[in-house]
């Protein structure tokens, strides 16, 4: 099974905005969860202002919060009944 890849900023912006609860939420994780995602660090994903921000299957979101990205990660780890994209979460 291919694992959901997770990028989170860990650039200063993203750093001070509480990018490093995410990465919290994420290790709390039960360890069947947890098996399923590719996490990773990256520097910067050029949205500093909207922080923090993380990347999920290619789609950068903005203003991330833990409960959110739970939310998104349950979402995509469900088994498909309807086709997913991370655009649903994007908050203009
Ligand atoms: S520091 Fe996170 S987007 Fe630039």
């Amino acid at each position: 099974m291919e694992k959901l890849l997770v990028e989170i900023c860990a650039g200063t912006a993203c750093l001070l905005l509480g990018s490093q609860d995410l990465f919290a939420a994420i290790d709390a994780l039960p360890d069947n969860i947890r098996q399923q995602i590719d996490l990773c660090e990256v520097t910067c994903l050029h949205s500093c202002r909207q922080g923090p921000n993380v990347r999920i299957a290619g789609q950068v979101i903005s203003n991330m919060k833990p409960d959110r990205l739970m939310e998104i990660i349950e979402d995509y780890l469900r088994p498909q009944e309807a086709e997913l994209s991370p655009a649903a979460y994007i908050v203009t």
